[in-house]
């Protein structure tokens, strides 16, 4: 059997057959990206509005990556964090510049929820405290950490009991907050725009008082930027100084598709962390440094976050004035939208698909684009262009 030679429906029985049952997939196959479009086993090109659930920000096969990435596998690819590495250093020096102020201490692992399973393992054993308080419709990951945090009945309740013992409250009510947060709370841990759940942004204000919550009563604050990281115009969504969190979580952009997370802390809760006390095989090799560090070079070089930001105002002003009788709210920031219709999605992704345009669902009304960065003024005319056909 030979890469190149299985048509669809051979694709469809092996995965059939061979995966377990866990996801409800799209029909089509995808077998080659080239910058904003994807193709499928027919050769069918697709406008990528999803970049692989937030991760390939650059786009596909894009060439300063790609040779980056080959030039790392014929020097280095595996090595273990307890030899130096000289990328993983450059790579932690380069993170200073775009880390929030005090946050100096960085845990490299290999996806968003191992990011969080750090970040609540730093918690516990910086504060002494056992319990976290998470908001309702969040969403950190299926580790059994990071799905005690998970709001969703869907993907908890299979696998309980669960520990640790999360609270969940209302999003961008600060009285429940107020209200949970007690003695016993490690951190509160919330997405500054939620993804999952449907693309719903915490005002400055939720945050704010978060912020001041979990200070007064001795707790941390954990921002997951695991889906916001990089894509809402500057590097983190909570970016305001009455706000700045005593850990922060990214994943998915970081590295443009190579598996990485990383855990951010405070020299405080780092000297917390007994040596030896966790750790990962294969988080910050020299392949998934190079990675991450070509992608911050490249968001920076081409001006990702200011196109990002612009292109996100534009996409979501001209959504919200297309008026379709279809769409309840329009809702993010930079390339980060979320669509709410007064319906359900499934039939407009379908349909968005078979126009060519490839959208997320975020929860069972809400379509969701998170774009690669690399989208230009065409991308978002083709996009609007199938959007109305669709939804007016
Ligand atoms: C906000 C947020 N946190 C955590 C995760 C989990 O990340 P991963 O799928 O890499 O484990 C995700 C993934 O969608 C996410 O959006």
């Amino acid at each position: 059997m030979t890469l190149g030679t299985l048509d669809l429906s051979q694709i469809q029985q092996l995965e059939t057959v061979h995966q377990p049952p866990l996801y409800a997939k799209r029909e089509i196959a995808l077998v080659r990206g080239e910058g904003a479009y994807l193709f499928d086993s027919n050769g069918r090109r697709y406008l990528d509005a999803m970049s692989n659930y937030g991760v390939a920000i650059l786009g596909h096969a894009d060439p300063e990556y790609a040779a980056a990435l080959s030039e790392q596998l014929h020097t280095l690819a595996t090595g273990h964090q307890s030899f130096y590495s000289d990328v993983r250093a450059v790579l932690l020096r380069q993170i200073t510049t775009i880390a929030p102020p005090g946050l100096t201490r960085y845990f490299l692992s290999n996806s968003g929820a191992e990011a969080i399973e750090a970040a609540i393992k730093f918690a516990r054993v910086a504060t002494g405290r056992p319990n976290f308080v998470a908001a309702k419709r969040g969403y950190h990951g299926r580790t059994l950490g990071a799905l005690a945090a998970t709001a969703d009945q869907k993907y908890r309740a299979p696998f309980e009991p669960l520990a640790p013992s999360t609270t969940h409250v209302s999003f961008n009510d600060v009285a429940a907050l107020e209200a949970a947060v007690d003695d016993h709370t490690a951190a509160i841990l919330l997405e500054p725009i939620q993804g999952e759940g449907g693309i719903w942004p915490a005002s400055l204000g939720y945050l704010q008082s978060a912020r001041d919550i979990a200070a007064t009563r001795g707790a941390l604050l954990i921002a997951d930027e695991i889906q916001t990281g990089f894509r809402t115009g500057t590097p983190w969504a909570i970016d305001a100084p009455g706000a700045v969190p005593d850990i922060l979580v990214t994943a998915k952009a970081l590295a443009n598709g190579f598996p990485i997370g990383l855990t951010m802390c405070t020299e405080v809760i780092s000297s917390a962390i007994p040596s030896g006390a966790h750790g990962t095989t294969f988080g910050a090799s020299p392949l998934a440094c190079r990675a991450a560090l070509v992608t911050l070079h490249a968001l920076r070089e081409r001006d990702l976050y200011g196109r990002s930001a612009a292109l996100g105002t534009q996409l979501i002003n001209r959504l919200t004035d297309m008026g379709s009788p279809k769409v309840r709210q329009v809702r993010g920031r930079g390339m980060m939208i979320g669509v709410e219709l007064k319906e359900r999605v499934t039939p407009t992704l379908r349909a968005l698909q078979e126009r060519g345009v490839l959208v997320l669902p975020a929860g069972p009304t809400t379509f969701r684009l998170l774009p690669p960065l690399i989208w230009e003024q065409e991308q978002v005319d083709e996009f609007m262009a199938a959007a109305e056909s669709i939804l007016c």
